[in-house]
């Protein structure tokens, strides 16, 4: 007989993996250098002036203190203790609120509370199994008429790909945030040629009202 498979096993591994990386980035297969490039494009226009941004699955911290150099009052939490501790450490001066929390168990008074929403490659981490329920809990961070900025690398068939992590998106996947009652008010696509999962579009929504 199978045993079923529970949403918390697909994402059990992290912590461990950033524990074992004993502080060391190369060990971290997605630890980039700096900020998000398409992030940091994003923020040429658009500053926080104190407005609120949480973070999603923010590994080491670099999004999240480049939302803060850029204006906005940052919480930033990842389900990886471990991660959260790392990032700590890197910034010890930071503004940020780094914080240990459960996508899929988020604290009460986080829903509907954040002006920016921003999510960088988790939703791909997390098995297509999850994902519906994945994306309605970054769009339930946002206020009304908040924003929820997706960058991602994306599929461009609904098969589920047999491999990964990441499993990148799918339209239909992405969708849901439309579905939920979003809308999508700036779509853009790039790609990365030297990547594996060289399509990839930065996404920008808009909670209801
Ligand atoms: C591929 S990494 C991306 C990290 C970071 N956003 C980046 O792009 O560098 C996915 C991150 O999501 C975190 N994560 C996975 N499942 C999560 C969950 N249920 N709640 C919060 N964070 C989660 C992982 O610990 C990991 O740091």
């Amino acid at each position: 007989m199978s045993e079923k498979i529970s949403a918390a096993d697909t994402y059990d591994w992290f912590d461990p993996l950033y524990a074992r990386a004993e502080g060391d980035m190369t060990q971290v297969p997605w630890a980039l250098s700096g900020p998000a490039p398409a992030l940091v494009d994003w923020l040429a226009k658009n500053q926080g002036q104190g407005r609120s941004a949480v973070v999603v699955g923010c590994g080491l911290g670099d999004d999240a203190e480049a939302l803060a150099a850029a204006g906005f009052e940052v919480t930033a939490f990842d389900v990886a203790g471990s991660a959260i501790s790392w990032a700590k450490q890197r910034f010890p001066d930071s503004l940020v609120t780094y914080t240990a929390a459960d996508l899929f168990n988020l604290p009460a008074d986080w829903l509907g509370k954040f002006d920016l929403v921003f999510e960088f490659r988790t939703l791909q981490a997390l098995p297509v199994t999850v994902r519906t329920e994945a994306v309605e809990q970054v769009a339930a961070l946002a206020k009304p008429g908040g924003a929820v900025l997706v960058v991602t690398y994306t599929r461009d068939s609904d098969e589920v790909p047999d491999d990964g992590p990441p499993w990148p998106l799918s339209e239909l996947e992405l969708a849901h945030f439309e579905a939920l009652g979003l809308s999508a008010i700036a779509r853009k696509r790039f790609q990365k040629k030297s990547s594996r999962f060289g399509d990839r579009a930065r996404i920008q929504y808009q909670a209801p009202g």
